[in-house]
């Protein structure tokens, strides 16, 4: 016990237990906080004992279920073994676990899907009810009982100051280096006692580098030495990078034209393939000085640290592949000075994103011929993963930009469709919309035109007839003809892939 060396407070170290007897302290039924941002961060010992003190309640006839509240996406160690277990009643506000996206959709595990800036807020405004335990991971507690943060901040600030009581993972494994990387601002409260956000460039620091933590409500430690398990990127293939050649051309189109600084805008970037074949393109790209104002530190940026180009990088976690993990623990004397970490309530803060003026940039499930845009419901019922922090981005940047492929699934389906099967993100807040075929700038345009655009600029040529003659016979239709639909047709090309496993009509699957 206390061997790993990173518990440098004496009363503290006299805490340090086993998982299992850390997990006997969680109550069956009650509201667990649990650290963990987009797979990193995340507890690693004491959700693993937990699934299995659940499974052995229930070979006793005796099965429990917990409430569990997250920063965002954790690790199979902690989603994916206690929705293996049949153990969480309620999950929010992030999942992109496949165990716990199953049991969601088969109606046997309740999810609300939340945008990720207003988490802590409602926390404190009551109505989700009592946090009853706090287990966090950190990467060190100093002399003073202050608790160094790991490689994500998410919402444990407002876990550990809601909990009744706290258990602490304290994981070798993280970066000693990552001791003086994070900002944790105290200043937030509720109206009407909210004061601005003293926040003015995305290398500004406002607040501490560690947690408070009253140490009486702290009830367990436990040591862990183990990896945070991103996936590894797929090398970004010709469809990624076709996307990001299109929007690499329309910034510099934009910069020729004065609309934005050589430097760009603080980037705000989502995660996965075509995020990355941005990231790579920036790379090679002509925009120096650049900064990011964003949820996560995904690969493409630690490359674009490395080389210069990016000068500093806000976010509330890292995203990494295991690759880029052991990079960035090697070199992290490298990376660290340009690197924050806050809480989500401020990386993704509405008033920030808004004052800073980030360029947003998410991906998609489907969107519709108006740039309405789906970003959760396959077919409109199914989750995939949630809306995370693309509501709180794309409603307040300076440029809010959707990147998709035209098709999904093998071609099967078209991710340009007559009409969303639901809606994240309205068409207000969608700026500009590009897939492999070309680039939509939406700005300042009426449905009708937008119609026009996307469908010659962004829908797969497989569809565009298909959509065009949707659309032909819309406008004729009469009754409003200011964004004119067939209303009892507009969602058939669903309908058509549920029941035929294809978009296309019967007779036309070439
Ligand atoms: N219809 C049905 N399924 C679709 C689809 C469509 N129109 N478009 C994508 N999918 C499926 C893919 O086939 C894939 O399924 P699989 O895992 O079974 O292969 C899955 O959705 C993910 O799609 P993928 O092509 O791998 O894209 P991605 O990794 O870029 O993810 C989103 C796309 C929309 C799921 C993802 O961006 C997301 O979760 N967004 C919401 C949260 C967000 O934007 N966060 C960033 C804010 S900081």
């Amino acid at each position: 016990m206390g061997q790993n060396g990173r518990i440098r407070n004496a009363a503290l170290l006299a805490k340090v237990t086993s998982a299992e007897h850390a997990a006997s302290l969680i109550a069956s039924g009650s509201t667990v906080g649990m650290s963990g941002f987009t797979g990193s961060g995340y507890p690693k010992a004491v959700p693993l004992a937990l699934a299995r003190r659940i499974e052995a309640a229930r070979e006793r006839g005796t099965p429990f279920r917990v409430c569990v509240w997250t920063g965002a996406s954790t690790g199979p160690e902690l989603d994916g073994a206690l929705a293996r277990a049949d153990g969480i009643s309620l999950r929010l506000p992030y999942n992109s676990d496949p165990v716990a996206r199953e049991r969601i959709n088969r109606g046997e595990m309740d999810y609300a899907d939340l945008h990720l800036s207003q988490v802590a807020p409602m926390a404190w405004q009551g109505f989700l009810g009592e946090l009853d335990t706090a287990v966090i991971e950190i990467s060190g507690i100093r002399p003073d009982g202050s608790l160094v943060p790991s490689s994500s901040v998410g919402n444990n600030k407002t876990w550990l100051d809601r909990a009744r009581q706290v258990i602490l993972e304290v994981n070798r494994w993280q970066s000693a280096a990552l001791e003086g990387m994070h900002d944790i601002y105290y200043g937030t409260a509720l109206p009407p006692h909210r004061v601005p956000i003293p926040l003015l460039r995305p290398e500004d620091r406002i607040g501490e580098p560690t947690f408070r933590c009253d140490p009486d409500k702290i009830v367990a430690i436990v040591e862990t030495d183990s990896p945070d398990r991103n996936l590894p990127f797929a090398a970004p293939d010709d469809v990624a990078r076709s996307i990001a050649g299109h929007l690499l051309e329309f910034l510099r189109h934009e910069v020729a034209r004065g609309r934005l600084p050589d430097s760009l805008l603080p980037i705000q970037s989502g995660v996965g393939n075509v995020a990355n074949a941005v990231l790579s393109g920036l790379l090679h790209g002509p925009f120096e000085g650049l900064t990011a104002y964003t949820e996560v530190i995904q690969d493409g940026m630690l490359d674009l640290l490395a080389a210069g180009k990016l000068r500093v990088a806000s976010a509330t976690a890292f995203s990494l592949s295991p690759a880029a993990a052991t990079r960035l623990n090697a070199e992290m004397a490298l990376f660290r000075d340009r690197m924050i970490l806050r809480p989500q309530e401020i990386s993704n803060h509405p008033e920030v994103v808004r004052r800073l003026g980030c360029i947003a940039m998410n991906g998609l499930i489907e969107a519709d011929i108006y740039g309405n845009v789906n970003s959760t419901h396959v077919m409109g019922s199914r989750i995939q993963n949630g809306i995370g922090g693309s509501g709180d981005f794309a409603r307040n940047a300076f440029l809010s930009i959707f990147l998709t492929p035209s098709t999904a699934k093998g071609g099967t389906i078209s991710a340009i469709v007559p009409q969303v099967s639901h809606v994240d993100h309205i068409a207000q807040d969608v700026h500009v919309l590009v897939t492999e075929q070309g680039l939509a700038d939406l700005r300042g345009l009426s449905p009708k035109q937008r119609a026009d655009l996307i469908l010659a600029r962004c829908a797969h040529p497989d569809y565009r007839p298909l959509l065009e003659d949707y659309y032909a016979r819309a406008r004729r239709g009469a009754y409003g003809l200011h964004a004119p639909s067939l209303p009892g047709e507009a969602l058939s090309w669903h309908q058509r892939f549920m029941e035929q496993g294809s978009m296309r009509p019967a007779g036309n699957r070439s």
